[in-house]
């Protein structure tokens, strides 16, 4: 198979981690036969630094015509004094997802069988392990509504808008992927208080009851969540929620799981085409220091190869070779346990590519 991919590494520890990422893919794609043709294109402060743009209109256009994105993180505290529609979250990220339709952010936090005594909770409520997937909304409410300032800049607006459409689309996304999985959904609202989540609830139930009768769906407020989330986190399968309700439970859930520098994450349109990327940030204060974790990047890697060309085996080489390099004890800095000597990005790169090597 050929595959046309935008490579975007962005800021801080977006190009180190994303060396790792492409090493992998390059290895996979040598190792089963396909051809990936990778281009790099500037994006984020990174960008801003050459041409004054975030997202240069050469980086957007080669995104649309490009099968899929991988992409690093972008943003860091140099660029934080842009405007708020010029920094790099917003001018890259948040358009890129909104040009490219990619309505559908798939978060997976998985247990890893090696790391089960990193997790920040005791282990009788880890239990046999966690796994589960946030489906979060990524462009539309708070994100995307409209925002203002008053004249004498003293009170501020951001508006929660989602549609019927909107809602049955994620919704879709959350039931499908359940039935791949254990069948059952959990949505996520605050429908106590808020007139867009009694639209989501209302939705849901009725796509469910008309559609997905055979996947089990309960309903949660978000702060029950946040805290059914480290009281019982085994209870759940796919959560289903709205675009900051999923950004905030899917930090949650990567902690839990032992750590964010492990979770990757697709975000996918209705064509098939795709942006991977992990979903930590640019964590400025590790940048350049070659100590950050590359595996959530590498594991986007497995998510791409998975939901953009429908490569399973492909992808399941990938995330083999990331458990077994955890087996054999390698760690990076954010999941070493105390005493034990931490690796550096490019090693426990290299070894995941010696793993998929080998396999
Ligand atoms: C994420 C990030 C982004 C978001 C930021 C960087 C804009 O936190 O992908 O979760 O809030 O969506
Ligand atoms: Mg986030």
């Amino acid at each position: 198979m050929k595959m046309k991919i935008a490579v975007i590494a962005g800021d801080g520890i977006g190009p180190e981690i994303m060396t790792e990422a492409v090493r992998a893919l390059r290895t996979v794609s040598d190792r089963f036969g396909h051809t990936a043709e990778l281009t790099e294109y500037p994006v984020g402060g990174a960008a801003y630094d050459l041409c004054g743009d975030c997202l240069p209109e050469e980086t957007l256009q080669a995104c649309r015509e490009a099968d899929a994105v991988l992409l690093g993180a972008v943003g860091g505290p140099k660029w934080d004094a842009l405007p708020a529609e010029k920094r790099p979250e917003r001018r890259a990220l948040l358009t890129l997802r909104s040009e490219l339709g990619l309505f559908g952010n798939l978060r997976p936090a998985k247990t890893w069988e090696a790391l089960k005594e990193a997790s920040p909770l005791k282990a009788e409520i880890v239990g046999e392990g966690i796994d589960l997937l946030v489906v979060r909304e990524l462009t539309g409410g708070l994100y995307f509504g409209e925002k203002r300032r008053s004249g004498d800049g003293r009170s501020a607006f951001d508006g929660l808008p989602y549609s019927v459409d909107e809602i049955e689309r994620i919704a879709r996304t959350a039931f499908d992927a359940a039935r791949k999985r254990r069948g059952k959904v959990t949505s996520v609202d605050k429908a106590n208080i808020l007139e867009t989540s009694r639209l989501w609830r209302e939705t849901v139930t009725a796509l469910g009851r008309s559609e997905y009768s055979d996947v089990e769906l309960d309903h949660l407020y978000v702060d029950n969540a946040a805290m059914q989330l480290v009281r019982r986190p085994g209870q759940f399968d796919v959560i289903l929620t709205e675009n900051m309700f999923g950004d905030i439970l899917s930090d949650e859930a990567s902690q839990i799981t032992g750590s964010i520098g492990m979770l990757p994450s697709a975000s996918i349109g209705a064509g098939g085409k795709g942006m991977y990327e992990p979903i930590h940030g640019s964590a400025p204060d590790i940048a350049g220091r070659g100590i950050a974790n590359p595996l959530a990047a590498i594991l986007s890697v497995a998510m791409l190869l998975r939901y953009s060309f429908g490569l399973a085996d492909e992808a399941d080489t990938v995330e083999r070779a990331v458990g077994a390099v955890l087996a054999e004890g390698l760690r990076t800095a954010d999941i070493a346990r105390p005493g034990e000597t931490p690796v550096s990005t490019v090693a426990i790169g290299a070894a995941v590519s010696a793993a998929i090597r080998r396999a």
